[in-house]
């Protein structure tokens, strides 16, 4: 029988493709989403792309009774993926009590439901924001964390904190921390994709738009950077190769029983690639023109940060391998098919 995983937030970015490459593993996948930032449009993306519609159930993870009628109703829930989660660093700085309350009530909930229902394992959506500014680049899951600069970022330390300490205290569950670098593109079917809500914070979607002519131009948020090209640095990993860590972390967590109850690792690809690089190899690989200006630094940025990603490499035997012109391409596709389809 196939091994059942709920996936928190499964109509969002990332969980839809990990929604995808859980089901073409075999998973059964149950989702909830409250459809705050996405669109129940998303399942039939998913059903085109993989032939299986998964169980949907709209809902908030922030409202444990909400939790518990779901399992009552899935039994045999062994292992969660928790993307439920607000996600705009901006945002976070206007709002700080609603990035904590639904970031941490919802992991809360669902760790104090696992034990009740029998979850073996929680996949937990970090990032490598824990590390801030870092000494030195690039940097393995050894690296300090430093005090985080917004509270999403402070959401994603005291996340990691609360499964570690549940843990501690002996609750029968286990756990993988993911930390990722900068998720970007689409499936390579253009069937899922990224949907940004209004205007987009993040560079890829942005610059997808501007492209498309949806917005005038793409400002460079700062080029005095200390870099090679005076733009930022970032690891920029493909949103499938991102969503296969997560069948490699589920089959590892659920199916050993020599691991550590809780593991962390880098997802990134091990390149570094600034936000110019980013651009021109948007244009070189679409042949696309991508109207930009240079304007100031934008608050709250890292100058660089890419990731040593052995240990996923080595342990949970997955590698990054998408180059990155193939997923501005998708990004590209996506965003093409999101203009076909108004
Ligand atoms: C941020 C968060 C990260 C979070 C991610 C997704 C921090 C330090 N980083 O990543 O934790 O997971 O968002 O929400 O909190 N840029 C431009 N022009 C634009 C947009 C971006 O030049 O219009 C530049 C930025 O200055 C940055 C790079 O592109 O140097 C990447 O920015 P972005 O895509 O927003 O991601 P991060 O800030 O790296």
């Amino acid at each position: 029988m196939a091994t059942k995983i709920l996936v928190t937030g499964g109509t969002g970015y990332i969980g839809s493709h990990t929604t995808v490459e859980l089901q073409q593993a075999g998973y059964e996948v149950v989702i909830i989403d409250n459809l705050s930032n996405s669109s129940i449009d998303v399942l039939d993306g998913i059903e085109s792309i993989t032939g299986i519609r998964p169980a949907f159930v709209e809902g908030d993870v922030c409202d444990i009774e909400t939790l518990r009628s779901l399992f009552r109703a899935h039994p045999g829930i062994k292992g969660i993926i928790n993307f439920a989660a607000s996600k705009a660093v901006g945002e976070s700085v206007e709002k700080p009590l609603l990035y904590y309350r639904n970031n941490l009530n919802s992991l809360m909930n669902l760790l104090e439901c696992m034990p009740e229902y029998g979850v073996r394992g929680i996949v937990f959506s970090s990032s490598c924001t824990v590390y801030g500014e870092p000494d030195k680049n690039p940097i393995d899951e050894t690296a300090p964390i430093k005090p985080a600069t917004s509270p999403y970022g402070n959401t994603k330390q005291i996340s990691e904190e609360i499964i570690a300490d549940f843990i501690t205290s002996g609750a029968p569950i286990k756990s993988i921390l993911l930390r990722y670098f900068n998720p970007v593109g689409a499936h390579p079917s253009a069937l899922i994709g990224e949907l940004p809500n209004g205007v987009p914070n993040n560079l890829v979607p942005y610059l997808t738009q501007t492209a498309a002519g949806i917005r005038k131009e793409l400002t460079v948020f700062g080029n005095d950077y200390n870099t090679p090209d005076g733009s930022c640095i970032r690891d920029f990993i493909d949103v499938v190769d991102l969503a296969k860590a997560h069948v490699a972390a589920m089959h590892r967590m659920l199916d050993n029983d020599d691991t550590d109850a809780v593991e962390i690792f880098n997802l990134g690809t091990g390149r570094g690639v600034s936000v110019m690089e980013l651009i021109e190899g948007f244009e070189r690989s679409t042949g696309v023109k991508v109207p930009y200006k240079i304007g100031p630094r934008r608050a709250g940025d890292i100058e660089q940060i890419w990731a040593i990603p052995d240990k996923a490499n080595n342990v949970l035997g997955w590698k990054a391998e998408v180059p990155v012109e193939e997923t501005l391409r998708k990004a590209w596709a996506w965003q093409c098919h999101l203009a076909e389809r108004k």
